[in-house]
């Protein structure tokens, strides 16, 4: 692969959004030939599993669905998108992918992290990401914003998001080469200053 892979983690309310963005604005205005994704969705086939996924209604989902739903939305991002634009020797920046299923189904929800990681290895056709954006906020503080309106997973208890994010600093402690923790300062440009530190283009 000629490109780089560049994902942006964490729990819910980091700023990943807009982060990721940004950091795709400043890379484009350096000339960098950039293509932007988010997980679940980017695609009109992921987008439709992200609907389904995220709908407050589908309580009934059991969780061995919801992974392999997510797991799904991926096989089709990486073959119709990620694949062909690291070949081309794109830059790739993709808001969430494998760590985000580790974490949010396997840490937070129970599932078997080694069933977890070997279907992920086959969705993604063993891509894994060059660099990680862990962006890391305080549990209370990413979630304080939860006023009813919020999605089927951004809905689960505290001790559910604390299990996730936990989960982060466990794959930070295991992968610390690939994945490189950001703490989420109050200025969102200075989150954004010490992001950019870590991009050695
Ligand atoms: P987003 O809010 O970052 O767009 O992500 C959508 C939600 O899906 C968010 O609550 C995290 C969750 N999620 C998982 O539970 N597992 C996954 O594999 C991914 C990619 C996202």
């Amino acid at each position: 692969m000629k490109g780089k892979f560049i994902t942006f983690e964490g729990s819910e309310g980091c700023g990943k959004s807009t982060q990721s963005r940004l950091l795709c604005a400043y890379l484009r205005s350096k000339g960098c030939d950039v293509l932007y994704l988010r997980e679940p969705g980017a695609t009109k086939i992921s987008e439709k599993v992200r609907s389904v996924l995220l709908d407050k209604k589908n309580d009934a989902m059991s969780v061995e669905c919801e992974m392999l739903l997510y797991m799904a939305a991926r096989a089709q991002i990486v073959a119709e998108c990620i694949k062909p634009a690291l070949e081309k020797g794109r830059i790739v920046i993709c808001d969430r992918f494998l760590d985000s299923t580790i974490t949010y189904q396997g840490y937070g929800l129970g599932m078997d992290i080694s069933l977890i990681k070997s279907i992920g290895g086959f969705v993604t056709q063993g891509i894994s990401p060059d660099l990680t954006i862990l962006l890391d906020v305080p549990l209370k503080k990413g979630l304080k914003h939860r006023d009813g309106r919020q999605d089927r997973i951004e809905q689960r208890s505290l001790s559910y998001h604390g299990r996730v994010r936990r989960g982060y600093f466990k794959l930070a402690k295991a992968e610390p080469a690939r994945i490189k923790i950001v703490k989420v300062q109050r200025d969102l440009h200075q989150t954004q200053e010490n992001i950019r530190k870590l991009i050695d283009l």
